[in-house]
């Protein structure tokens, strides 16, 4: 028996996963740390700890492994997040990540620079603050001292890469976040990095997501305790790689993940765009094929703000009865009505990507009444997330994808109530796979197949992942859901001007 190890650096955490080749997970490490906010709407993160973090896993997850079986390892992680590295590879400073919004200013220069109609052809999305271009511009205007310093440009998980095997690579699917890849040619575009400055050479070699991009140095396998000379494969964006690991890899599949960040995603063989660019059209770890997806930028963190801020009882019955907070405050949630009572909630927290694309937008609560107490509240935030979610949906027939099957995966999809609120919101039955490690078992699944053990994506999932609960529509909630719906997609366009109001004090 073979294994394979794959490692997700996510936002709150980096999990390393050892599974099995049949896909059995056989040990999962996962190590947090911290989000650094030094200003509102500024997101950073230290690349030092997702290393530890990174090494720490490995070593949990291998203690008790035949080392010797272990065939590949694969990376998955957060998109978007701006790495620096100077000429020894030090890290010059801290990760500018995929949520801060500091770069409005930078986003109108691309658009001047690369031109509106070019940059939507070549990258099919306007300069967007979550993108790393904008970030490389911004240290570029702001800590000259620093950029003059970097040699090295990378996204998080491909600094793991480097610190794994030397190599200076990334994937398709997570090099089109950067807004520097030509998506139908599936390599960097020289026409927006020379628009931009940008050298070339301090951007990795561009991989397909499951091709062997290196190998485990002497001097990293000391490090991890392994042997010198396993496999790293490109591995994929935190979302191409979660779609792997639960087999949405051919046309008409898509899946929903609340993680940090919310997705609506949906594979693609062909290239497809929203003309105004409001959802994404990236590379998918499939060779050669696509998806599209539309990302909010605050679900779980929506849900993780209110259980940070109002749920102090509930961590404490948690705590009480060995369970997690957040079990307890899905029981609470459950407790109040479908539409919380006529309360909404706009899940803006750090402004809006899809469909909005405003850095600016901000969260609200519309409809609080005396009545109303937290447990509504909580409900409504789930619910605010959730319509949030629908926007994406919508947009997807917009830009000529159909959907037949859709799943949930991510730590949102471990809450059945949440997956009953997806399928009531969207009007369809919602699927899980058997296994929900999403992104980590993807990654290790692009891992079996660099490894040689599966001939492709393909066949991979089909041997790999096995089905899991369906939570079908209820006809009377679906109903009631529309009618909010129908208020909530009105709320942002009443508020834009007061959030760029509130923005410019
Ligand atoms: C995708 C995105 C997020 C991050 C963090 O475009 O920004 O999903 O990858 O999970």
């Amino acid at each position: 028996m073979k294994y394979v190890i794959g490692i997700d650096i996510g936002t709150s955490g980096t999990k390393t996963v050892l599974f099995d080749e049949a896909g059995g997970k056989v040990a999962s490490k996962t190590v947090e740390y911290p989000l650094y906010q030094p200003h509102e709407g500024w997101a950073e993160q230290d690349p030092g700890d997702w290393w530890r973090a990174a090494v720490e896993g490995i070593r949990a997850v291998t203690a008790d492994a035949d080392r010797e079986s272990i065939a590949g390892i694969g990376l998955s992680g957060q998109m978007h997040g701006l790495v620096m590295l100077g000429g020894d590879g030090e890290v010059l400073r801290r990760s500018i990540i995929w949520c801060d919004q500091r770069t409005n200013e930078q986003c109108r220069e691309i658009e001047e620079l690369v031109g509106h109609g070019r940059l939507m052809e070549i990258t099919k999305s306007p300069a967007l603050t979550g993108f790393t271009a904008s970030k490389i511009l911004w240290v570029r205007e702001h800590e000259p001292e620093i950029y003059e310093k970097c040699k090295t440009i990378l996204l998080p998980k491909d600094y793991i890469r480097f610190m794994l095997t030397g190599e200076r690579a990334t994937d398709v699917s997570d090099a089109s976040g950067m807004q520097l890849l030509d998506i139908a040619r599936r390599t960097w575009s020289a026409e927006v990095t020379d628009a931009l400055g940008v050298e070339r050479g301090m951007l990795g070699t561009v991989y397909e997501s499951p091709e062997v991009t290196g190998v485990l140095s002497a001097s990293a396998a000391e490090v991890v305790g392994l042997r010198a000379g396993i496999p790293v494969v490109g591995g994929a964006g935190d979302n191409a790689a979660a779609a792997v690991g639960c087999g949405v890899v051919s046309g008409g599949r898509a899946f929903t993940t609340i993680g940090t960040s919310g997705v609506v995603f949906a594979h693609s063989p062909e290239l497809s765009c929203d003309p105004e660019g409001r959802i994404h059209s990236f590379c998918a770890a499939v060779p050669g094929e696509w998806h599209v997806m539309g990302v909010i930028q605050s679900a779980g963190l929506s849900l993780r703000w209110f259980r940070d801020n109002f749920c102090a009882a509930e961590q404490a019955e948690a705590d009480r009865r060995g369970v997690d907070v957040y079990k307890v405050m899905d029981e609470l949630a459950a407790k109040s009505p479908v539409g919380s009572g006529k309360l909404l909630f706009l899940p803006y927290l750090m402004g809006e990507r899809t469909p909005h694309l405003d850095p600016f937008a901000r969260g609200a609560f519309i409809g609080l009444s005396s009545t109303h107490t937290r447990g509504d509240m909580l409900r409504a935030v789930m619910e605010g997330v959730t319509f949030a979610l629908r926007d994406s949906l919508e947009l997807f027939s917009a830009a000529g994808v159909t959907v037949g099957d859709m799943m949930a995966c991510g730590g949102g999809a471990s809450s059945r109530l949440w997956r009953q609120m997806l399928a009531d919101v969207f009007g369809c039955p919602v699927r899980t796979a058997a296994s929900n490690e999403g992104g980590a078992l993807g990654a290790a699944i692009l891992a079996a197949v660099g490894a040689g053990i599966y001939k492709n994506v393909g066949e991979a999932c089909g041997a790999v992942i096995g089905d899991g609960t369906v939570c079908e529509p209820d006809a009377e909630r679906s109903g009631r859901y529309g009618e909010l719906y129908r208020v909530y997609t009105r709320l942002y366009g009443r508020l834009k001007d007061e959030f760029g109001a509130l923005a410019a004090m």
